[in-house]
């Protein structure tokens, strides 16, 4: 095989309270194709421009870790890709890139890797699991570490849940607002997220949606990084005026995410209109959950 092409869904970290261990994939993807030849990177759409042209591109990153498992030599590629995922906003933008990276050099390599290496990979990779599992098996995903490797299972969703986002134009650089973070954390807070990551895993899988908006509450993360995202309460509650069941800062910002189950053109409308009156620019749009993960689209 001398060239693939794989595409790669949107993610969404953290969900409240689950920090850096609940996610969920958008359907909302980067396409990308690696083929053997010169070094090139070429990035079309999202992030065009800013994302890196050379080795510290994150598709080379994933691409190289697929060799190195494999064992085989890395011959020189050219990558070419298409991106919707909007870059450095808190929706998986290097998630995706590692894991299609790892996924295309996994069929060139031809190790063949299963979705758990792959896990592995992207995970050790990333740091946490909770966007590269979604990008990964798709749907909503737990990831954690036992102290060997990634495990992950997957929430049952209920249907036809949305989620309504504002894209803020500025990008929030997760590894700074990671260290930005405390380091300790009260035992009462502990609590806090404890139970409502409880409640938001049994809301959702027992499609008891009124208890949402209690059970994406955080004190861990959110609190600190959404003081950095200028309009961020406003637009909170115009989402949960507009109808949304719960509200959160997806991954690290400054994308601010309603999830709906119905009026998602009045929650977009409310957010839009206040983040206008914040003189907050960005955009909103809305976006089914994607139950399907990385995948190959062609290959010669
Ligand atoms: N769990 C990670 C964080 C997600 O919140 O930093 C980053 O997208």
């Amino acid at each position: 095989m001398k060239s693939v092409t794989v595409i790669v869904p949107a993610t969404s970290a953290n969900l409240g309270p689950g920090f850096d261990c609940i996610g969920m994939a958008l359907d909302l993807w980067n396409e990308l194709t690696v083929t053997e030849g010169d070094f090139n990177i070429d990035t079309k759409g999202e992030g065009h421009g800013d994302i890196p042209s050379d080795s510290r591109n994150l598709i080379v990153t994933g691409v190289e870790a697929a060799f190195l498992e494999s064992g085989k030599e890395l011959p020189k590629f050219s990558y070419e890709s298409t991106n919707k995922i909007p870059y450095s906003r808190g929706l998986g933008s290097s998630s995706a890139a590692i894991v299609s990276g790892l996924l295309a050099g996994s069929l060139l390599s031809g190790a063949n890797l299963d979705n758990e290496t792959i896990l592995r990979l992207a995970a050790d990779i990333e740091g946490h699991p909770d966007n590269v599992a979604p990008a990964i098996y798709g749907g909503c995903r737990i990831g954690v570490h036992d102290g060997n490797t990634w495990i992950t299972d997957c929430i049952n969703l209920p249907k036809n849940l949305n989620a309504v986002l504002f894209i803020p134009k500025f990008y929030i650089d997760t590894h700074q607002s990671r260290a930005a973070l405390p380091d300790h954390i009260s035992r009462a807070d502990v609590v806090y997220n404890l139970g409502r990551v409880a409640l938001l895993v049994n809301s959702l899988s027992n499609n008891h949606l009124n208890l949402l908006e209690t059970a994406i509450e955080d004190k861990i993360h959110q609190p600190f990084r959404s003081a950095n995202i200028p309009g961020y309460r406003a637009i909170t509650r115009a989402a949960k005026k507009g109808g949304a069941l719960g509200v959160f800062l997806s991954g690290s910002g400054p994308t601010i995410l309603g999830l709906t189950h119905g009026r998602e053109i009045t929650v977009e409308y409310e957010m839009a209109e206040a983040a206008r009156l914040a003189r907050v620019e960005g955009e909103c749009i809305t976006v089914p959950i994607s139950y399907k993960g990385v995948a190959v689209i062609k290959k010669s």
